[in-house]
């Protein structure tokens, strides 16, 4: 226990456990202020309330080591952007967030399916109606697939306004002449160019205001109708040369095309679950300082979901005003942040602040995550087991997976935790060419993406989701797939400024499998 409250062996107690938390933005100056209180049981057990808050909340974090540390300058500029994101109004709410979770539970128990995806590295210049618009088409389809696939209700989110932070190898990088210059650390931090490789906390507030414009225009659109399944969708499938392929994916669109049609028939698209679709936002939970300026406590709505496909909410009718029990911690930059393979460490920084956050978390696992470390981290976050607060993003590669995800999958079932497996098949199969350009093969996506399907499906677990970088546009990133990439064609659209992405009609491509196999495990009948 002391482990994660490490302030409790101090012997004097807080008397004014409220009013100044705010006024500092770093936690030892503020684990400082309090002064000797009067003695008796009120104090005492308000100053476990006390420890309990602070250690969730927004500056605990503060007092561990911490892992892809940004060395700030000018600390005076950090705490202005600080205190005005802590002003600005939370990008995404309460009830959202606990619908998600809702949505979440279905798919941890196998009752939905969750696709997730968008940019490694999102950039500023990528807030624009295009951009915007064409990732919005592409998980939408890809979710109808998915969803003819799994024959499931498919949760969507996407890694999108927000996505701004990187994690580097090296925090210097050599240029072609030999010098050396500060790594690009996303948007958030720095910019691309060399000369702008300096950290700029002004960056902070851009990205809360670049996140903004990104999630008005998407809430805009999916309110005025672009998931609008009476629009035809362009499928676009004119690139898939061979012919049996084409056939079996010219099948699936068909067969989605007929079931609209059918529930139009049959008037069953006039409750307006047609008219739009659910999309969540996602990022990174790595630059703290952001996290947990973005972080408020907020009452609990009074509707919590227990499910989402359909299910009435809960109404709390309490009328009880203890803030333990009516309130919590949340993240309102996005609905959903995950924890990367670098900053996971169990008593780290990262951990801690996402140990006291009400969103649903993802938690990246791979080949270096010990048996011990990845129970650990699941009580350690999720101490009540709660069913599908945690994601677990697997990603070993395409030549580790079938060794060690049957290991994690047992030690996860004896610890009695039920999570959302999902797999991340990108980021354990990056290679680089001949002539050093960094890109994945399609084939090794797909390998390690049918080799959990298959391993899940053995142990009796279920794949709950993928989690995927792609882009809407026609990119060269990535090898293979039906267009039929090579390495000496990556040059062409190579725009990434982190990891390479699948573009539009691989990743497409990806739902085409995925959807097949799911139906193959359902029925002897093929698609
Ligand atoms: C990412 O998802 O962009 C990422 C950096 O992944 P990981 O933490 O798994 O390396
Ligand atoms: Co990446």
């Amino acid at each position: 226990m002391l482990l994660f409250f490490p302030e409790a062996h101090q012997t004097s107690l807080p008397v004014a456990y409220t009013n100044s938390r705010q006024s500092s933005i770093s936690g030892r100056s503020f684990y400082t202020q309090w002064q000797l209180p009067t003695t008796g049981r009120r104090h005492v057990s308000r100053y476990l309330f006390y420890l309990s808050c602070v250690t969730k909340t927004s500056t605990a974090w503060r007092s561990k080591p911490i892992k892809q540390e940004v060395v700030y300058d000018d600390q005076l500029a950090v705490n202005k952007a600080v205190t005005k994101l802590t002003n600005l109004p939370p990008l995404v709410t309460a009830h959202e967030i606990w619908k998600l979770r809702a949505s979440l539970r279905d798919v941890a128990l196998g009752k939905s399916f969750l696709l997730q995806g968008g940019d490694c590295a999102e950039l500023f210049s990528y807030c624009n109606a295009g951009s915007i618009d064409s990732k919005t088409k592409l998980l939408l389809q890809m979710s109808l697939v998915l969803i003819y696939g799994a024959n499931k209700p498919v949760v969507r989110i996407a890694r999108m306004a927000g996505q701004y932070a990187k994690p580097r190898s090296s925090p210097m990088e050599s240029q072609p002449d030999g010098t050396k210059i500060p790594s690009f650390r996303g948007d958030i931090l720095n910019g691309f160019p060399a000369e702008e490789r300096a950290i700029d906390p002004g960056r902070l507030v851009e990205a809360y205001f670049h996140s903004a414009a990104t999630l008005n225009y998407l809430r805009a659109q999916l309110a005025s109708g672009v998931a609008d399944l009476h629009n035809p969708l362009d499928w676009n499938l004119g690139h898939v040369a061979d012919p049996d392929l084409a056939e079996r994916y010219h099948k699936i669109v068909d067969s989605i095309a007929e079931s609209l049609r059918f529930m139009r028939t049959i008037g069953a698209d006039t409750a307006g679950q047609l008219q739009t679709v659910d999309l969540y936002t996602s990022h990174e939970g790595l630059l703290l300082e952001y996290e947990s300026a973005m972080t408020r406590q907020l009452q609990h709505p009074r509707n919590k979901f227990t499910a989402c496909a359909g299910a009435a909410p809960v109404v709390n009718n309490s009328d009880s005003e203890d803030d333990e029990d009516e309130s919590g911690h949340y993240n309102t930059s996005a609905h959903f942040l995950w924890v990367g393979d670098r900053t996971r460490q169990p008593d780290h920084a990262h951990i801690e602040y996402f140990r006291g956050i009400v969103n649903p978390i993802g938690i990246k696992v791979g080949p270096t995550t010990s048996v011990t470390d990845l129970c650990e981290l699941l009580d350690v976050v999720n101490p009540d087991k709660e069913i599908g607060k945690v994601t677990l993003i697997t990603r070993y590669g395409q030549d580790k997976v079938s060794d060690l995800l049957p290991t994690h999958i047992k030690a996860v079932r004896e610890s009695g935790h039920i999570v959302v497996w999902q797999c991340d098949p990108m980021h354990g199969n990056t290679r680089s060419t001949a002539t050093g350009i960094k890109t994945r093969s399609f084939s090794a996506v797909f390998n390690e993406l049918e080799a959990s399907l298959r391993i899940h499906r053995a142990l009796g677990s279920i794949l709950g989701g993928v989690h995927l970088e792609l882009t809407g546009d026609a990119v060269t990133e990535c090898t293979g797939g039906s267009v039929g990439l090579e390495d000496e064609d990556l040059g062409s659209r190579y725009e990434t400024f982190c990891d390479p992405r699948l573009n539009e009609k691989q990743a497409l491509e990806l739902a085409f499998l995925i959807a097949g196999f799911q139906r193959k495990g359902r029925s002897s009948v093929a698609v």
